[in-house]
């Protein structure tokens, strides 16, 4: 069986990672398409390395510009590269921009399409990683499902077959390289700390939200000091906005996996907007504080450490007080988030005839 994976973005790498490594012990071939939606060396480069993925066969370099104009430059790459590696599947991960242009490429050159990470559904439609993940599902053949709630929704859409409840990949990766992350030195020297990561359109995009946050941000930094990983798209607009950064509120640019990986395993708590953290921050019982409105990651809040925090003023600081006094929720991990989730997937693949 011949695999070709697409993926674009740091969370693709994360998530393709387990099944990169485990096809051989199935017999199974691969090809690793990268589109270049993320080009710098922090996220792309470095987690590469980090995770000793092999260099893509072919990096498209389409990067930058709207997800219309992305996703728009994305196709006829693909439509041109695609055919030459007459694949079984095509396989997709995640919600990004170049999970939806490689499952639109795919299904228009007849090719079928496996979607990993498949079913979820946060309902806000203002996101673009909803617009992708609906667009995705309703064109994929053989969905492989995180948690339960997105069986469920597969269902109301209609999509019963080639199902298949199989766990968290990106638990897969966070397990392998665990002994790894413990090595490593922390980077950061204060003993008592908390991480922050955020990158969403809603909450960078716009001005006043962006200042509303940081400015919550600098308060908290006056109880616990901060340390925010600030990605490309942030940075951008935090520049625009030219608001003062309190001291204790430590900006650093984004780290590789094994360090960021130590970063976060090491905080008091995680503050974030980020789809990874959510699921990585449950595992490890470490609470997350996660400023959205929804979550297509239900589990995450029924079972897990996070908790949504909307109105990203003031009840950012009341849960911030909660964990501080140390009354916060603890939480279980979901079912089948055990690092088999990669065997599980090749292992039903090689079953499946369509
Ligand atoms: C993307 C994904 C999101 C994922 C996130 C993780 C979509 C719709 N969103 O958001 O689901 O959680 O990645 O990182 O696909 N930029 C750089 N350097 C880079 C990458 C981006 O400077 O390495 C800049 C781009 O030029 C652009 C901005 O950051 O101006 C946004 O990048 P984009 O690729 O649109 O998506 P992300 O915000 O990174």
């Amino acid at each position: 069986m011949k695999l070709t994976f697409i993926v674009g973005t740091r969370p693709n790498f994360v998530k393709i990672a387990p099944l990169v490594s485990s096809a051989s012990k199935f017999g199974i071939t691969y090809n690793l398409i990268h589109t270049g939606q993320h080009y710098d060396t922090h996220l792309s480069d470095d987690i590469f390395r980090d995770l000793q993925l092999p260099p893509p066969e072919i990096n498209l370099k389409i990067s930058g510009g709207s997800p219309v104009s992305q996703i728009g430059r994305m196709l006829p790459a693909l439509e041109s590269i695609l055919p030459k590696f007459s694949p079984d599947y095509i396989v997709v991960v995640g919600d990004t921009n170049s999970t939806v242009a490689g499952a639109l490429a795919a299904k228009h050159l007849g090719l079928k399409l496996i979607h990993i990470e498949g079913g979820l559904r946060s309902g806000d439609w203002s996101m673009p990683e909803e617009i992708n993940r609906v667009v995705t599902d309703s064109i994929t053949d053989i969905f492989f499902v995180t948690e339960s709630a997105a069986v469920n929704n597969l269902r109301k859409e209609g999509h019963t077959k080639n199902v298949y409840l199989v766990g968290n990949i990106m638990i897969d990766t966070l397990l392998k390289f665990r002994p790894e992350i413990l090595r490593q030195p922390n980077p950061i020297t204060e003993p008592k700390y908390a991480l922050v990561t955020m990158h969403r359109p809603a909450n960078v995009d716009q001005p006043e939200k962006l200042r509303a946050i940081l400015a919550g941000l600098n308060r908290i930094s006056q109880k616990i000091p901060l340390v925010f990983l600030v990605h490309p798209r942030t940075r951008a607009e935090m520049h625009k906005l030219k608001i003062k950064i309190s001291p204790s509120l430590r900006l650093l640019p984004p780290l590789g996996y094994l360090q960021m990986q130590k970063v976060m395993q090491n905080s008091y708590f995680v503050i974030t907007d980020s789809g990874g953290l959510q699921d990585e921050t449950t595992w490890l019982h470490i609470p997350c504080l996660t400023i959205r409105p929804n979550t297509e990651r239900p589990s995450t809040v029924s079972l897990g450490t996070s908790v949504l925090v909307h109105d990203t003023g003031k009840t950012l600081e009341t849960q911030v007080d909660i964990v501080l006094s140390g009354k916060y929720k603890t939480g279980k991990i979901p079912p089948l988030w055990d690092g088999r989730s990669a065997d599980r997937i090749l292992k039903q693949l090689l079953k499946i005839t369509l």
